[in-house]
């Protein structure tokens, strides 16, 4: 039997429901020798800002118990070389492609999205509102509802109809069901869960922070269970919302878990350090588990665990 594994994020069409997750592939250039980058549903790029940028001071990684640390720091070419270099070799390749973008401000954002709205090639724009790795806490867009409408707002009324949004947000809330429909409200056609939750490692032999940046983001299969939780949330109060689930996954069968929980595609990052192939290996494996189940199409397993659940989840504390 052959499965059907396209999805759908909004308006957009993908023939595959596997993407890289922002900031673990670059541009792709690197993993375009260990498989054909068209063979998955897009590669969605590191997170793009206006100016070229450094980032922050090393060291920027830490590994931790099954995760790991980066304090990057939006490192990046900036957007004029981005879309010089960058998209050209990706639509070249005949991948798809998600352009993630980040600002330090609400016009940042809509000056890209400026930049961005007559590239041709360029399947969705996923807006990142929720770096951890910022001097500014209050930068976190997505960690206020207030700031992730006022962001998404302006990139929506800057791209017009043009582009499909895909709002990036923080698991580090209270109450994340609120700043989707924030977003939603605002012009989102879609939610990227999770980034990364805001963690830090203390050196005990120099009794120092380890990481330049001092806090970073945590990732990795340690983070897996908290994006199951909120893709799972977010699915139950918006349940047409599509889903772009990631954080730690590593098989097909925690892909399977987020398509359960209520993911229409799945972003693999931290595990493609481990194993370059990760993010086809897994969409191999999810073809096949979709299959054993009894399912003839990816669509039809998305939010499957939240069939005759009755229960609420606020009920079960
Ligand atoms: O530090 C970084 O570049 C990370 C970005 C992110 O997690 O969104």
């Amino acid at each position: 039997m052959t499965i059907d594994l396209s999805t759908t994020l909004g308006p957009a069409w993908f023939p595959a429901p596997i993407f890289t997750a922002s900031g673990c592939a670059s541009s792709g250039r690197e993993l375009a020798q260990f498989f054909p980058l068209k063979n998955i549903g897009a590669v969605v790029t590191k997170s793009i800002m206006l100016k070229a940028r450094p980032g922050r001071p090393t060291p920027r990684m830490a590994e931790t118990p099954s995760g790991m640390l980066n304090s990057i720091g939006l490192q990046g070419p900036g957007i004029d070389s981005f879309i010089a270099n960058d998209i050209p070799w990706l639509v070249d390749q005949g991948a798809r492609v998600i352009v993630s973008i980040a600002g330090e401000t609400v016009d940042e954002y809509a000056s890209l999205a400026r930049r961005l709205r007559s590239v041709p090639g360029i399947s969705a724009l996923e807006v990142n509102i929720s770096c951890p790795n910022v001097e500014n806490r209050g930068m976190v867009f997505a960690c206020d509802p207030v700031s992730a409408r006022a962001v998404i707002d302006g990139v929506r009324r800057t791209l017009g109809g043009d582009l499909p949004i895909i709002a990036k947000l923080s698991p580090d809330v209270t109450d994340i069901v609120s700043i989707a429909r924030e977003v939603v409200d605002a012009g989102a056609d879609g939610v990227a869960l999770i980034n990364t939750l805001l963690g830090m490692v203390i050196n005990v032999d120099t009794m120092r922070p380890h990481l330049g940046g001092k806090t970073g983001g945590l990732s990795g299969p340690a983070i897996r269970p908290v994006a199951v939780r909120a893709i799972y949330q977010v699915h139950q109060a918006l349940p047409k919302l599509p889903i772009l689930g990631m954080g730690g996954v590593r098989s097909g069968r925690d892909a399977f878990e987020m398509i359960l929980a209520g993911a229409s595609g799945v972003s693999v990052g931290t595990a493609t350090f481990g194993n370059p192939r990760a993010a086809i290996d897994i969409q191999t494996a999810l073809g096949a588990i979709l299959e054993e189940k009894g399912f003839t199409s990816l669509r039809s397993a998305v939010g499957f665990a939240h069939r005759n659940d009755a229960t609420e989840m606020e009920g079960e504390n």
